[in-house]
């Protein structure tokens, strides 16, 4: 074996060069990798004893793309297309034996590469999209051409994965192979040189453009709608897959690369990178290594069988958990377990599971009254409504049921976890697990650390976020934690535009231009504008969002809210009687009403948040 450089080695097994990455932790193609790769291809092919070539990768995962940390710096080494440029003019064939996830420009190796072999259980992306750019090594001009102009598009637009037995439909893999991959692709090869098969580049093929037509592109962007505002990489995409239809390869390359400069300099580039990186550092906690040893969770409880409770119990059944669900009556209990096997069907009937796997997930939930059945449950999750004596009572009552050495949770939004867990005598074991609606779907878990939570309960819970697919973040105890606190800011702000003057489907639409899924306003509808409100203390004269709700409008739920909204499609419309509430509160507030404009409605709404999120640093909630 020789040493290329400390990243890439070589060795010849037979007639077979092998080509092999070692740079954990995902292989990333940092310089060394580049340089090496290049290296490696170029003195395979000097090499007489040499037929064919094999690329693989050592650790978990074939390379999982550009390294993304050298994205800021000035390039050096060999650039990537130089990379792929010689593996696809290699004279001797190159098989990429792919693992893991081959992702990004990993998968744009490949893509270099005459044949592509995996693992049974590989991964295959063109992620780029996710950090505001775009494939930028050839992804986006031989995607299409080896699997068709749609499904590439899909996959590029989308960032989504695709398994091995679908790459291998797709043709985007030649073969699946079974047990040890470095053998099984060296005899591939072998078997490429025996058989005398022809090298297979990518870039001449052109068979698969021909669906790319004007009506096409014309109906693929109008399936987009509104998903990708605020984001300029997408339509990218897409106009770099009309010219691989439209120009020849050498020019879709060159169009390619000028989108790709553009969008890597861009803003919203540079902060879905920073994004990519802050999410895996809230990963860890400052002070809880991995050495500590996390606790079993086997079965988890579920409190209350409402929207809250069923979304949390979905995200355990999802992974194979068994969970009690507990209600105070039976008629609540059945219509909450009713709504989690709706959901399930409402997928399958997507083609997304199979009725079998709505069964077994079904199998798993066991819906109880009795708040005993909870007792051998390694996490029980609390998830009624926000009442502190309530939930006091209920923890109380844990307390003596819940086995010790379970881990009791509140899912509670706004209240102080400290004083949940002194209704018990193991405030070692509490925790907030604070979930967003809807539950089975929002991948944001605030996981709230109270000043007596075990250092074990954090990391199983940091741990568990990530198997049942969650973003976990650690967060502390105060009012609203870091999410809900940070919207609250911009709520207020909000509010306060529309007593200057501004209306609130002006705020909502300067904040959904600039990328946000919904407005403040809308989402305020979304959540149901009577969280926290009650007919008994409303202030209808003073505060327009008590007014709403006394008049019935309380958000999407009830089809009215600060918006009207169509029962079928639940579109939203403006309603001139909110246009007409809007300004006689406005006048009631004694503000000067003057016209607002959207550069001033968007930096009052970010910097409020961004004004939040430093104190909420500065006081340690956050890490
Ligand atoms: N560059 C640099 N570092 C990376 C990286 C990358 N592309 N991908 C992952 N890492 C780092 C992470 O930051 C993390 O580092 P720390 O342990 O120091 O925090 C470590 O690798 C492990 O990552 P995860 O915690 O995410 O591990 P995982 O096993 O859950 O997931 C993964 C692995 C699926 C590869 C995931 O990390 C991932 O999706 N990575 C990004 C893949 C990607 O976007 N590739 C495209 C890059 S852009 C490109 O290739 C452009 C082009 O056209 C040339």
């Amino acid at each position: 074996m020789t040493k290329v450089n400390d990243v890439v080695d070589l060795e010849t097994r037979g007639n077979v060069a092998v080509v092999r990455v070692n740079n954990p932790p995902v292989n990333a193609l940092s310089r060394g990798v580049r340089d090496g790769l290049y290296e490696a291809v170029t003195k395979a092919n000097a090499d007489g004893n040499v037929q064919a070539i094999v690329l693989v990768c050592a650790g978990k995962t074939f390379i999982a793309g550009a390294d993304i940390r050298e994205f800021g710096l000035p390039p050096e080494g060999q650039p990537l297309p130089a990379v792929i440029d010689a593996i696809e003019n290699s004279k001797k064939p190159v098989v990429a034996a792919l693992h893991g996830t081959a992702l990004g420009g990993g998968l744009e190796v490949a893509l270099g590469s005459h044949f592509r072999v995996a693992l049974p259980n590989a991964r295959f992306g063109l992620p780029e999209v996710k950090l505001g750019i775009l494939p930028g090594a050839g992804g986006t001009q031989r995607l299409p051409r080896l699997i068709g102009v749609s499904r590439a598009l899909e996959l590029m637009v989308s960032g989504d994965q695709v398994a091995a037995p679908e790459a291998l439909k797709l043709g985007l893999i030649d073969a699946v192979l079974e047990g040890d991959l470095e053998a099984q692709a060296v005899a591939y090869a072998q078997s490429v040189v025996t058989e005398k098969k022809p090298l297979r580049k990518v870039r001449d093929l052109t068979d698969k453009l021909a669906e790319g037509t004007p009506d096409f592109f014309a109906k693929f962007r109008k399936s987009q709608g509104k998903k990708n505002r605020g984001f300029p990489a997408p339509e990218k995409i897409v106009q770099c897959v009309e010219a691989a239809v439209s120009k020849s390869f050498d020019d879709g390359i060159k169009f390619e690369r000028e989108a790709f400069s553009a969008l890597r300099a861009s803003p919203e580039s540079k902060a879905q990178r920073y994004y990519f990186f802050a999410e895996r550092e809230a990963a860890k906690v400052s002070d809880v290594g991995d050495d500590v040893t996390k606790r079993p969770i086997k079965k988890v409880g579920v409190i209350g069988a409402g929207t809250m409770g069923g979304g949390i119990a979905m995200n355990f059944l999802n992974v194979g958990t068994p969970v009690v669900i507990i209600e105070t009556k039976q008629e609540a209990l059945d219509r909450g377990v009713k709504v989690i096997r709706t959901n399930y069907e409402r997928t399958a009937s997507k083609g997304k599971l199979t009725a079998a796997d709505v069964e077994k997930r079904m199998g798993l939930l066991t819906p109880s009254l009795q708040i005993e059945q909870l007792a051998d449950c390694d996490l029980v999750i609390e998830a009624i409504f926000e009442n502190m004596a309530i939930k006091k009572e209920v923890f109380g009552k844990l307390d003596t049921i819940v086995k010790q050495g379970a881990i009791l949770a509140s899912n509670t939004s706004y209240l102080d976890v400290n004083e949940i867990a002194s209704a018990t005598k193991r405030p070692q074991d509490v925790i907030g697990l604070h979930f967003f609606s809807p539950a089975n779907v929002m991948k944001l878990l605030e996981i709230v650390r109270g000043k007596d939570s075990a250092k074990d309960v954090v990391a199983t819970s940091m741990a568990l976020g990530k198997t049942i697919a969650k973003v976990p973040v650690l967060v502390g105890v105060c009012h609203g934690f870091v999410g809900n606190r940070m919207l609250a800011a911009r709520r207020d702000q909000a509010m306060s535009l529309i007593e200057e003057g501004a209306m609130p489907w002006d705020v909502d639409r300067v904040l959904e231009d600039f990328g946000m899924p919904m407005g403040s306003f809308a989402m305020g509808d979304l959540a149901g504008l009577d969280i926290g409100w009650s007919a008994e203390t409303s202030r209808g004269e003073t505060v327009l969002r008590d007014k709403l709700c006394e008049l019935g409008r309380r958000g999407q739920k009830t089809g009215a809210g600060y918006y009207n909204y169509d029962p079928q499609t639940r579109a939203r419309s403006v309603d001139p009687t909110v246009e007409a509430l809007v300004k006689e509160f406005a006048k009631k507030s004694g503000k000067p009403q003057r016209q607002i404009s959207d550069q001033e409605i968007l930096e009052r709404c970010l910097y409020s948040m961004v004004n939040e999120g430093a104190k909420i640093l500065e006081e340690g909630i956050a890490q």
